[in-house]
This record gives C-alpha cells, sequence and structure tokens, in this order.
C-alpha cells in the first residue's frame, strides 16, 4: 500500500501570529495514521516555531531552499546543518520559482538535494516544464532532464528521494494538470526513477499545481501520485485537511 505524503508549501507567506494560527487549526485534526505522512514547508525564520509546535504531533515539517554549500562566505544562504538544527526533515529543492526567479540551473538544483541527503534531510525535488515548452511538445524532455541532473548527483541515494512533478503552467493559477496528464508525467519519472535504484516503487512522486479539496482525490488516485506538494490551499486549514482526508480515503 502506498505512503502518502501531503506536503504544504507556505512560499513566503505567514508571520509568527498567523503562522500559529493556522497550525492550530490543522495539527489537532491530522490523523495519526501510518498511511499518510503530512508536512509543511515553512520560511526558514519560522522553523524553530514549527518545531516547537509541531514536534510529538503527526505534523512534519520541512524548509523551502537550502544552500548548494556546506558554509563560509555566502551571505543570505542556510546551509543544511542550519536546518537539522531545528529537526527539519524535508526540504524543498529545484522548486520553479527559484529556477525562474533565482537562476537556478539543474546543477545547482542537484548540489542542493546532495548537500541536504548528506546531512540526513530529504529534498522534494521539483521538476515542471513551462506552458511554452508543454505547447512545444518538450514535456517529457525537459522533466527527465531536470530529474537526471539530481539522479547523476546523488548516485546510490535516488532512493531517499522524493520527487514532485509540478508544471509550471499550473502552479498558483487554478489550472490543474487533468489526472490523466499528471500520471503520464508520474510514470515517466517512476521508468527514470526504476533505471537508477532498485527501491524506485517506494520513492514518492508527489503532484504539485493548483491541487485543492475538489481535485485531490483524483489526482491521488492516479496509480503513480504518491502526494501532494499544495500552495494556496495549504494556507487554508480547511482545504489543507480535506487533501489529507481525500489521501486517507485512497
Ligand atoms: P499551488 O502551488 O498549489 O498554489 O499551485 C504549488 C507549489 O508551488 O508548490
Amino acid at each position: 500500500m502506498k505512503r502518502y505524503l501531503i506536503a504544504g508549501n507556505w512560499k513566503m507567506n505567514g508571520q509568527s501570529v498567523g503562522n500559529a494560527d493556522l497550525l492550530a487549526a490543522i495539527t489537532p485534526h491530522l490523523p495519526a495514521s501510518s498511511q499518510v505522512d503530512v508536512a509543511v514547508c515553512v520560511p526558514a525564520p519560522y522553523l524553530a516555531q514549527v518545531q516547537q509546535v509541531c514536534q510529538g504531533t503527526p505534523m512534519q515539517w520541512g524548509a523551502q531552499d537550502v544552500s548548494a554549500h556546506e558554509a563560509g562566505a555566502y551571505t543570505g544562504e542556510v546551509s543544511a546543518d542550519m536546518l537539522s538544527d531545528f529537526k527539519t526533515r524535508y526540504v524543498l529543492v529545484g522548486h520553479s520559482e527559484r529556477r525562474q526567479y533565482h537562476g537556478e540551473t539543474s546543477a545547482v538544483v542537484a548540489a542542493k538535494a546532495q548537500r541536504a541527503l548528506a546531512k540526513g534531510i530529504t529534498p522534494i525535488v521539483c521538476v515542471g516544464e513551462t506552458l511554452q515548452e508543454r505547447e512545444a511538445g518538450q514535456t517529457n524532455e525537459v522533466v527527465k532532464r531536470q530529474l537526471a541532473a539530481v539522479i547523476q548527483q546523488v548516485a546510490h541515494c535516488v532512493s531517499e528521494l522524493v520527487v514532485a512533478y509540478e508544471p509550471v503552467w499550473a502552479i498558483g493559477t487554478g489550472r490543474t494538470a487533468s489526472p490523466e496528464q499528471a500520471q503520464l508525467v508520474h510514470a515517466l519519472l517512476r521508468a527514470q526513477l526504476r533505471a537508477a535504484s532498485a527501491h524506485a516503487e517506494r520513492i514518492r512522486i508527489l503532484y504539485g499545481g493548483s491541487m485543492n479539496a475538489s481535485n485531490a482525490a483524483s489526482l491521488l488516485a492516479q496509480p503513480d501520485i504518491d502526494g501532494g506538494l499544495i500552495g494556496g490551499a495549504s494556507l487554508k486549514p480547511k482545504d489543507f485537511l480535506a487533501i489529507v482526508a481525500a489521501a486517507l480515503a485512497q
């Protein structure tokens, strides 16, 4: 049986008081279930807060980025060591907003994934095509290339990854990939992981991009969709809990 992962991505939203309210509205309602893992990926300054509020509850936590460097003169960067001080379980790497607005290349993303793994933090490796790439028929090639860079870098640790397929055109737009569209890409990524790891079946491939309370069940029902990376809906307790419930009901 699949063990789903439903991970919220708060992006650059929230402050202490609002975070506390949001977590208070979600955490007590999470099932203590072995079938679904639930996490929130928060801005780095709030890792201490989420650690304090969430430890001892079923809610896991993660960060949204990590430096590709180990330590030193990299002003503004946050290292994997620093994340592990707050018992950070996951870190997003290669989110399209980082690739798009911060010029992160697949090589940088791969280095970040490697840094996280070296400190026992699970990288959630985000891949996805733009609308232009989809319309040009390049979806498969783009996502394969993005994932290949990470696979090559992390070598024997491939099975420790979480992968998130996030079509850029579906992020924050209210336009979701249909379950069939998403499954096609997930199957492709699974095949790529299979070629690199004997444990590819247990690698979780999340879908992200306008997943919400009403479309979650049909997306999560797909054979190669093992969870969701949830942006906007992770800031709405009812919606986020509904997505968790949809995973539980599979
Ligand atoms: P969205 O964001 O759910 O708001 O589309 C998903 C993401 O960017 O991780």
